[in-house]
């Protein structure tokens, strides 16, 4: 089976993460099934609304370490790259349904969702730093901006979790559900927008996100030049060595 699953109902698309032994990480592969999903969307009159979910123990865990070293994105047309533009430009409602872990890329996708629902055992990272990188996704833009800089920087610099009820506080997620109840409101949500026109659906969007479309992705592009370079660094490698290694990471004198 699939690893990214894509279901239709109605007006509604929803992609499933379905990679649960590797905790949902993202390979090159899911990458490209996942713009191109986005992108075919976009362009179908019939899909009105898409949603963006896991599995109720575990959204995603962020990138596939193994598959990135094997694999580094190389240029902006790499399939990660591919699916960070399509997801910042999407103009139809965009929902997400999380459960468990959100790492990586898990957390910073819901930047770009209009609608974001929380199991209460999510918990939520973005340990670039631990893994001798910077953020992408522009979340070194859209972060601060939501949070505010003292949170965002706890978030980014010490890369802990934090969990669905401050989540919500700092205004990432819409509302906290059970697990077992997550997937299934974000579809009832996503239902309810599908029978909205969708002309003023995709107006209201375009113009809450118009100020900042440019900006979002001229840093997306200016993060993803620097996430490429850190990859070749010392200080991923040694991050993603231990992580393979099953070790603690050594960072003295990087
Ligand atoms: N890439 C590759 N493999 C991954 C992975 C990832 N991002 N996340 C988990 N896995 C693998 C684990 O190595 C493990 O493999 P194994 O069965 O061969 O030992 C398997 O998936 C299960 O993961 P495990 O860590 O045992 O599950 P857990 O429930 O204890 O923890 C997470 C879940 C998501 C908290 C934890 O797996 C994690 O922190 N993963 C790394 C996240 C990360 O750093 N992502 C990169 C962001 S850029």
């Amino acid at each position: 089976m699939s690893d990214i699953l894509e279901h239709r109902d109605g007006g509604v698309m929803t992609l499933t993460f379905n990679r649960l032994d590797r905790k949902n990480s993202i390979t090159a592969a899911m990458y490209a099934q996942l713009a191109d999903a986005l992108e075919g969307a976009a362009q179908e009159g019939a899909v009105r609304a898409v949603v963006i979910q896991g599995h109720e123990t575990v959204f995603c865990a962020g990138n596939d370490i193994a598959d990135f070293l094997q694999q580094p994105p190389s240029d902006q047309n790499a399939p990660v790259f591919r699916f960070l533009r399509a997801l910042a430009t999407f103009e139809k409602p965009l929902l997400a349904a999380v459960a468990g872990p959100a790492v990586g890329i898990g957390t910073t996708l819901l930047l770009h969702c209009d609608l974001v629902y929380a199991g209460d055992n999510a918990a939520f990272s973005m340990p670039f730093v631990n893994l001798g990188l910077c953020p992408e996704a522009a979340s070194s833009l859209l972060l601060p901006a939501m949070f505010g800089h003292h949170r965002a920087a706890e978030a980014l610099l010490l890369g802990e979790p934090f969990f669905a009820e401050a989540a919500m506080e700092v205004g990432l997620v819409n509302r906290v559900l059970p697990p077992t109840e997550v997937n299934a409101y974000a579809q009832a949500q996503a239902r309810k927008l599908s029978t909205k026109p969708l002309s003023s659906l995709m107006a209201t969007k375009r113009l809450m996100k118009r100020h900042q479309q440019t900006q979002v992705l001229s840093v997306m592009a200016e993060e993803g030049e620097a996430f490429g370079r850190m990859l070749r660094e010392p200080a991923a490698k040694e991050a993603f060595g231990a992580f393979m290694e099953k070790r603690k990471p050594d960072f003295s004198g990087l």
